[in-house]
């Protein structure tokens, strides 16, 4: 089970204090959400931010989350300020291919994630090619929103063609994300969660990890098979 923190509902005084807190708390991963004001209605930060923080966090994965209608122009700035995976949407149609190739080129995982409206059918023909599959529970562009419970089926249809098709991509989900609903996607089959909100907000970093950590693993339906 994969734990990781989005540095959106972080203190933006103070990134780099708040990446080595996240490593510190025990993450495994700290997700960057890139939003450019045009994919999204929002504007967040850039490759000379995630630069000056990559050395704050010297041993946590940064799982780099662009929700950008140009990604193209952005991969190697991303790549280079220390991004080790790249998640790029679906929704982008016609360009997902070329990009999936050019993030695989830079050495890099590579990440497509879904929207909630969008059908989990248009993944399919890339579920051979990624490292991770993230099913979005929030329409992308703002921290601290609703979970949307729609999204859960789209977990466990990704989850099924996993398990079908033998594949082994990891199961993302973004937005929403806390105590409660992390078990609910945990059953679903999701394994990598990504929390803003629930894991930056507290004053005790360290607890929120280790227990969402805990009800993710205690939910996980190969973990339930195991109890006796
Ligand atoms: C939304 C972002 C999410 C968001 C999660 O566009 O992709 O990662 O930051 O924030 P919370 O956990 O607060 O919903
Ligand atoms: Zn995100």
């Amino acid at each position: 089970m994969i734990i990781a923190p989005s540095l959106l509902a972080a203190d933006f005084t103070r990134l780099g204090r708040e990446a080595e807190r996240a490593e510190r708390a025990g993450a495994d991963w700290l997700h960057l959400d890139i939003m450019d004001g045009q994919f999204v209605p929002n504007i967040s930060f850039g490759p000379a931010v995630v630069a000056a923080v990559r050395p704050h966090a010297p041993k946590l994965f940064f799982d780099t989350h662009l929700m950008c209608g140009k990604p193209e122009i952005l991969l190697e700035p991303f790549a280079r300020a220390g991004a080790d995976q790249i998640i790029i949407h679906v929704e982008l149609g016609e360009s997902v291919l070329p990009l999936i190739w050019k993030i695989k080129n830079l050495g890099k995982k590579v990440g497509l994630a879904v929207n909630p409206p969008t059908p989990i059918a248009l993944v399919q023909p890339f579920l051979e090619k990624i490292d991770l599959l993230l099913v979005m529970t929030v329409n992308p562009g703002f921290g601290g929103q609703e979970f949307i419970h729609e999204c859960l089926p789209k977990i466990q249809q990704a989850a099924a063609w996993r398990r079908e098709k033998n594949l082994n991509y990891r199961l993302e989900v973004d937005g929403g994300i806390n105590l409660a609903t992390v078990a609910e996607c945990a059953r679903a089959g999701a394994d990598t969660f990504v929390a803003g909100t629930a894991l930056f907000r507290p004053r005790n970093m360290g607890a929120a990890v280790r227990k969402m950590r805990k009800i993710a693993h205690d939910n996980d339906p190969a973990f339930a098979d195991l109890k006796v």
